[in-house]
């Protein structure tokens, strides 16, 4: 089958992407209003893009022509955000967040997940999480206006916080992490069933 994406329905495209990229790993991003209103989201458009200087990228989209993302405009305004890594354990907790709620509300309230201070960021980090990264953000850059259309937020990790039980020699063990990744429609990944490749010399 051959689909030109600019003959198909915006909704259709983006099945096609979700359903082709995967799995995908999921940025549960703490964010902060300016008026310091706590904010949690997930994003499954997200990406490492550097290590040195560490630097990791997640896709707000547009799904409401007059506002964007609660994420996307806090860290637009403070420059400050916190990665954490979404383990199995609190995947419910996770897809609560994912609900349409207006910005003054505290989804680390709404989901019953525990925000403590982060060391270098003004948003909190989440406890729940084996591994959180808070970053600075480095650019934000602007695809589309268009319903469904994304910005890329580029941002530069300055700590990473990682639970000393499922890391030994930086290497961080997946079965203590237990990551889910995002597949089409409502469907997640574990990441059990694992092989290994060496690499040509
Ligand atoms: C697992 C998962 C992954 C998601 N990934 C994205 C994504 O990459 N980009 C996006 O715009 N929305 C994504 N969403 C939807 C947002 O998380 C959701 O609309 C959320 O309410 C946005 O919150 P915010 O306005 O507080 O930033 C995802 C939802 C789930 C459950």
């Amino acid at each position: 089958m051959i689909i030109d994406p600019l003959a198909s329905e915006p909704k259709d495209v983006y099945k096609l992407l979700i359903g082709s990229i995967v799995p995908r790993p999921i940025a549960f991003v703490s964010s902060q209003s300016q008026d310091r209103i706590n904010n949690l989201a997930p994003y499954s458009f997200f990406t490492g893009i550097s290590a040195n200087p560490p630097v990791i990228g997640f896709s707000p989209m547009k799904v409401k022509s007059d506002r964007d993302r609660d994420t996307k405009n806090n860290i637009k305004n403070t420059s400050e955000f916190v990665i954490n890594i979404v383990s199995h354990g609190f995947s419910e907790e996770m897809n609560v967040t994912s609900a349409d709620v207006s910005p003054d509300v505290d989804e680390f309230e709404l989901a019953n997940l525990t925000p403590i201070e982060s060391d270098l960021v003004a948003p909190p980090r989440l406890k729940e999480a084996k591994i959180s990264m808070e970053c600075r953000l480095l650019q934000i850059v602007e695809i589309s206006q268009k319903l469904l259309g994304g910005a890329f937020v580029i941002g530069e990790v300055v700590r990473f916080h990682v639970c000393d039980d499922i890391i030994s020699n930086y290497k961080i063990d997946p079965d203590k992490l237990k990551p889910i990744g995002r597949m089409g429609g409502l469907e997640y990944t574990r990441t059990k069933d694992r092989f290994t490749l060496e690499r040509p010399k």
